[in-house]
């Protein structure tokens, strides 16, 4: 049976105790036990490149974290352990909902998953960040979603009022739910974990992308 590196699980573990304590909503809970569940199984880990992108010097200001939460402290800190391997890319594909200046200011990196440190379809953990003043353009893919969210900073469901989760707070987007993000005056940074794939019984689900989020 294949071991993840210390230093992947010891994020894996901190990122269930944040998403555990955090994700309160009743689809939240189903869908993030089940994602951490499949997650006990390790994956292919292949040796990440470590690229980052000019938004990146953003990193340092967004993961000082202003919060009491030790369990939010703990996870950016494991992240920062595996931030040095990671891929980080830009979303291929946008419309005019973004910001004119989305395409320099935004960067994502898949943890686990297609393309990620650990190579697997069935669940994705990853993060995005957006430089100041950014708006994430609107989109949708076929698996359910739950955010952590890390920053201030505000976000969109369909055709809904834009929200402040704040620091620590999260939510549940239903599969093929338009989505969107910005940030206020400081970078945003948030987690999102992806159920690519129901566990056996059910059918995957099809259309799949390896856009992350
Ligand atoms: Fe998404």
């Amino acid at each position: 049976m294949t071991r993840r590196s210390e230093a992947l699980q010891l994020f894996v573990d901190t990122a269930f105790v944040a998403y555990d304590q955090f994700a309160q909503a009743p689809e939240s809970r189903r869908s993030i036990l089940q994602i951490f569940e499949a997650l006990e199984t390790a994956g292919e880990e292949r040796p990440g490149l470590g690229t980052r992108l000019p938004v990146c010097d953003h990193l340092d200001r967004a993961l000082a974290v202003e919060t009491k939460q030790n369990s939010l402290h703990r996870v950016v800190d494991r992240f920062k352990e595996i931030e040095p391997l990671l891929e980080w890319r830009r979303r291929s594909n946008y419309d005019g909902s973004a910001s004119a200046n989305f395409v320099d200011s935004h960067a994502n990196a898949m943890i686990i998953g297609p393309g990620g440190l650990e190579e697997r379809r069935d669940v994705w953990l990853g993060v995005t960040l957006l430089a100041p003043n950014v708006r994430y353009p609107d989109h949708d893919h076929a698996p359910e979603e739950v955010y952590l969210v890390l920053s201030d900073g505000e976000f969109r469901q369909g055709e809904g009022a834009w929200f402040s989760p704040g620091i620590g707070g999260s939510f549940y987007n239903p599969p093929e739910i338009k989505h969107a993000m910005h940030s206020l005056d400081a970078p945003l940074f948030a987690f999102w974990a992806l159920l690519a794939e129901r566990p056996a019984r059910t059918r995957p689900f099809s259309d799949q992308t390896t856009q992350g989020n």
